[in-house]
């Protein structure tokens, strides 16, 4: 009898980014495509995406679009920092591990410190041993603490947390910055409006992810204190990210936010992962190493079954907060998880 190969699974555990485009964003991109339109932003899709990044976040925040996160991330920390300032933020975060020195490229040289902290996160005390460590003109001096809400093992920022936070930057006068490239799974996930958990909580500026959400491409930096972004636009286009045609940015986050389709799916991502977790739990030899709370779940799994998972052609990353990264995205379905799951079981048990 001849032998099938086993077909490659369709949807993988390694990214959110791994998956398509959002019918709600697909449809809007399409809408946006009828005749021409003014270019560099100068168009209703653009004005429209920012009105209601205004009414979501309940306040008249400046509200700019780039490419991708790290553009955002480093434009954003850039204008809150001379070169000799520093940013502090965790040790996995983006902003560090994954940007390429874009923080540092783009603000002429201000420095990234990191702090550890468990499950990705900064505990205040850290932000004033940075700060009051050194005072001397020989140490970059801390003008912004950076935090990633949803961080980047999958684990969340109460109100609260972020206002103590928020209390140890303001005393030392610092400014906030949040990575929010997963904010959608945030908000679903702590059942919160998003104000709280951003100006009410002392964020300055956020970054809020499309791509991740269920964009092609795209993300809005969202400036809080409207004063913060003086000449940001001319700080996207000297680093390449004022797009000429900036319906297509706005276009797709118009369709995410108008009708809440952000956070339906990002519940439903999250949703997913909580299925995962009960799936790979129940696999003798998995562990679970951080809390799940967003739509990840970080997993040490027993010897030989990370390669025999990949032999099977499942895609997954270890090389994030130690362990195996399994992460959902919109597109996830039971089917995909049960699976994984069913061959998480078999690679275990080899
Ligand atoms: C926490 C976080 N911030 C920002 C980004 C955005 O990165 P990119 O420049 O690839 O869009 C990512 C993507 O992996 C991320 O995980």
């Amino acid at each position: 009898m001849a032998s099938h190969p086993r077909p490659e699974p369709l949807r993988h555990f390694a990214s959110d980014n791994y998956a398509g485009i959002c019918p709600e964003a697909w449809a809007a991109m399409a809408e946006a495509n009828a005749d021409h339109a003014p270019g560099y932003g100068d168009d209703r899709w653009t004005a429209e995406a920012a009105d209601l990044v205004r009414q979501v976040f309940e306040t008249d925040c400046e509200v700019f679009f780039v490419f991708n996160g790290t553009a955002a991330n480093s434009l954003a920390l850039a204008s809150l920092c001379q070169s000799y300032h520093s940013i502090v933020c965790h040790e996995v975060a983006h902003v560090e591990t994954d940007e390429c020195g874009a923080p540092e490229f783009f603000s002429n040289g201000t420095k990234v410190l990191t702090v550890a902290g468990p499950h990705g996160k900064i505990v205040p005390q850290q932000i004033d041993h940075m700060v009051e460590k050194r005072e001397d003109v020989h140490y970059p001096k801390p003008r912004v603490v950076s935090v990633t809400e949803a961080t980047e093992l999958g684990t969340l920022y109460t109100p609260d947390e972020l206002k103590a936070l928020w209390a140890r930057t303001k005393s030392h006068g610092l400014r906030l910055h949040m990575d929010g490239a997963r904010f959608g799974n945030a908000v679903a996930a702590l059942g919160v409006s998003p104000k709280e958990i951003t100006w009410q909580a002392g964020v300055d500026v956020l970054c809020l992810g499309g791509t991740k959400a269920g964009m092609a491409v795209g993300e809005a930096v969202v400036f809080f204190d409207r004063a913060l972004a003086a000449e940001f636009d001319y700080r996207c286009k000297q680093a390449g990210q004022l797009a000429s045609k900036m319906r297509f940015l706005a276009a797709p986050l118009v369709g995410m936010l108008r009708g809440g389709a952000w956070l339906t799916h990002a519940r439903h991502a999250n949703e997913m992962a909580a299925l995962l977790e009960r799936e790979v739990r129940a696999v003798p030899g998995v562990e679970v190493l951080h809390p799940r709370q967003v739509n990840s779940v970080f997993v040490k799994l027993p010897g030989g079954a990370a390669a025999a998972l990949r032999a099977m052609g499942w895609r997954f990353y270890d090389f994030i907060g130690g362990g195996s990264r399994l992460m959902c995205a919109w597109d996830t379905t039971p089917g995909d998880v049960a699976r994984f799951a069913a061959d998480l079981a078999a690679a275990a048990g080899r």
